[in-house]
């Protein structure tokens, strides 16, 4: 089966893990402490805080906003359901705003209508690595988390996604364009925030240990709770292989640049799929995913189709407002016209060129047979 979603692993992750292995140290340590300074430097960021996931760092995103209890924060529907959790574990309460149907994004036109009194911040995710219209959205005034899960390689005027909210957040999951299995990352504006963050992801003790040790003359192992958190600290075996992922990032990124234009141009004249948009001047996109709409035919016969000849597409995301933990009585049309229409054709590193060669033969031979 070939699949809507992977990453490109090999012998310089096993190598990297191995080291970890040889050195004993598998939990947080001198990898994780690269890594951070790795990614903050290439993303150009003012620090960076590895975590264990994207949804662990998202809650602790909306958790470094410090926002009273009851606030609204929107956020997107068409997203990943951490996003959501985030806020309501936060206390907060989710205002669900549509998207935009060609981006797939949030933008200021969909914002303005769930704005209220109590809204205190913003929620964005730049979908497939397409980068959001940040300008007018931090132009609203409100604090903004920014979800770069799928943007790890996305610019916007220059500026790395991620980077440009108050606080960002960035997935290494096992099929990111960086994966590590699990894995996650934080990063803000304010370096206050960042060292907050920094403290917080070790259940809220700043230095133990070894670390502290250093420091303290005697009685090292009492520390000092800051806070009240959760346990979010990476590993080093995640971090190693987040630093050999790293090295191939760009290749893998071109890899994915090439089966994005292939896909466009192979299937621009099919009346009945609409393709994903690229990105705008000043843009640069991650990727991600190739999400198309599937006009005409129904997108479900569409993916049963492919699914009966070895390919498995999905969609990447079932509305959160239509969930039923979730359901509320917003009217998201975009989103619901998304959840009927969209589809997730495969697009990683691993995809081999016999692969690509089935996917395309696949939807020309759907094509003839509608
Ligand atoms: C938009 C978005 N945000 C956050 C996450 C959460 O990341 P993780 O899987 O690392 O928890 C995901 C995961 O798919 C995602 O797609």
């Amino acid at each position: 089966m070939i699949n809507a979603f992977g990453s490109k692993t090999g012998i310089e992750e096993a190598e990297a893990v191995k080291d970890c292995f040889e050195r004993q140290w598998l939990g947080m340590g001198p990898k994780t402490r690269d890594f951070e300074t790795r990614m903050a430097g290439r993303l150009g960021l003012p620090g960076f805080v590895m975590v264990n996931s994207g949804s662990n760092a998202l809650h602790l995103a909306v958790k470094l906003l410090n926002l009273p209890p009851g606030s609204e924060v929107i956020v997107p529907s068409f997203t990943w359901i951490s996003c959501a959790h985030a806020v309501v574990l936060n206390r907060c309460k989710v205002v669900f705003a549509d998207v935009d149907l060609r981006t797939h994004n949030i933008g200021v036109e969909t914002i303005e209508p769930c704005l209220t009194p109590n809204t205190r911040a913003i929620m964005v995710v730049h979908y497939a690595g397409k980068p959001v219209d940040m300008r007018r959205i931090v132009g609203l005034g409100y604090p903004i988390v920014e979800d770069a899960a799928h943007a790890v390689d996305s610019t916007l005027e220059g500026k790395h996604c991620g980077g440009i909210g108050d606080v960002g957040i960035y997935s290494f999951d096992a099929v990111k364009n960086l994966a590590v299995g699990e894995g996650g990352g934080l990063t803000a504006r304010d370096p206050a925030l960042i060292e907050r963050a920094r403290l917080a992801r070790y259940c809220g003790i700043g230095k133990s240990g070894f670390e502290a040790a250093t420091d303290k003359k005697t009685r090292w192992w009492e520390y000092n709770i800051s806070d009240i958190d959760f346990k979010y600290l990476p590993s080093d075996v995640a971090a190693a292989m987040g630093l050999a992922q790293l090295e191939k990032l760009d290749a893998m990124q071109a890899y994915r640049r090439k089966l994005w234009d292939v896909y466009q141009k192979e299937w621009s004249s099919l009346s009945w799929m609409v393709q994903p948009v690229g990105p705008a001047a000043g843009e640069k996109h991650s990727y991600f995913t190739y999400c198309v709409r599937i006009v005409g035919p129904s997108r479900d016969r569409f993916a049963r189709y492919l699914l009966d000849n070895g390919i498995y597409t999905t969609l990447r995301f079932h509305p959160l407002h239509m969930n039923p933990i979730y359901r509320s009585s917003a009217k998201l049309p975009v989103c619901e016209q998304l959840n009927e229409e969209a589809l997730s054709i495969p697009l990683h590193p691993s995809l081999t060129e016999a692969d690509v060669s089935k996917i395309l033969e696949t939807v020309h031979g759907f094509s003839k047979a509608i």
